[in-house]
């Protein structure tokens, strides 16, 4: 199978590593365009796959095409390839926001496309991605996606409505885990470990917990439950936490994040 990849930039290298790594391409099946002569030589020296600055280029060369520019740029980039465009290209979109409706708009024509929202833990074989197609995209191809996202992590099927959650859930939230993990490790710090050390235990500690929710299938509340021992200490950092409106501001800002995300 032949990929190539419009812009490779952080998401495209995360894909492409897992891509990789699983053996679902070569080096040579791949090829990347980048906007730059340094983003080629980037993508080269990282990932060691073909590259060119001529985004029509990939699009001869290959039939599953990767948009992974910033979404700012995706209406430039489709104007600039709709024509080479056939029926035996599939077009998987990463962008927020761009909706399959909005693709088949700007591309002109009957184009098989997948919407999808990956996010940056597939560098580490450990994504999540979010998926749907609009209904050109046949089901062995879509077994071919679904391959394809499978090398760098997990993947659901979901109605389109829910892609803009999963903005927020998935693609997003990376972020404010890695906030997490370094505020705990900044109070362990602050309590006396040194640095390196707080990071391994407040990663490890989120993993663990990640874990246990998807492995388990108990309700995080029960978890939570677990660790809280009556007038505990663990109890009393949870009330501190609440009182610093701990789960309102993540609600928040994940609604906020989708906002952002349905407006691009
Ligand atoms: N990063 C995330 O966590 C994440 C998660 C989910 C989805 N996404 C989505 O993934 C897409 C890419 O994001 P990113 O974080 O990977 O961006 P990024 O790191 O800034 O990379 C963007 C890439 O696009 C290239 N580029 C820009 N304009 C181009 C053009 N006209 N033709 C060809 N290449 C062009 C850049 O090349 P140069 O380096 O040469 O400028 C660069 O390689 C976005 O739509 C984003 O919303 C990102």
């Amino acid at each position: 199978m032949k990929i190539g990849f419009i812009g490779c930039g952080n998401m495209a290298s995360a894909m492409i590593g897992g891509i990789l790594e699983k053996g679902i391409c070569s080096k040579q099946e791949i090829i990347v365009s980048n906007r730059t002569v340094e983003g080629n030589e980037r993508s080269k020296k990282n990932l060691g796959v073909n590259v060119t600055l001529d985004n029509c280029q990939v699009v001869r060369e290959t039939k599953t095409v990767v948009l992974a520019v910033k979404p700012q740029f995706y209406e430039e980039v489709i104007a600039q390839v709709k024509g080479l465009i056939t029926e035996k290209h599939v077009i998987i979109s990463i962008a927020p926001g761009k909706t399959l409706r909005w693709l088949e708009e700007k591309f002109g024509k009957p184009v098989k496309i997948v919407r999808t929202m990956p996010n940056t833990p597939a560098l580490v074989g450990e994504g999540m991605t979010g998926v749907c197609a609009n209904s050109y995209v046949q089901d062995i191809e879509m077994a071919g996606i679904k391959e394809i996202l499978g090398s760098f992590g997990r993947y659901e099927v979901i109605p389109e409505r829910l892609m803009d959650v999963v903005v927020s859930v998935s693609g997003s939230s990376p972020a404010y885990v890695f906030m997490f993990i370094e505020a705990m490790a900044d109070a362990a710090v602050a309590d006396g470990m040194p640095r390196a050390q707080a990071y391994e235990f407040a990663a490890q500690a989120v993993m663990g917990s990640a874990k246990m929710v998807l492995e388990t299938g108990k309700h995080p509340g029960e978890l939570k439950d677990m660790v809280c021992s009556p007038g505990g200490t663990t109890i009393e950092a949870v009330r501190q936490l609440e009182k610093g409106g701990f789960r309102s501001s993540i609600i928040e800002a994940m609604k906020a994040c989708v906002e952002v995300g349905r407006k691009m």
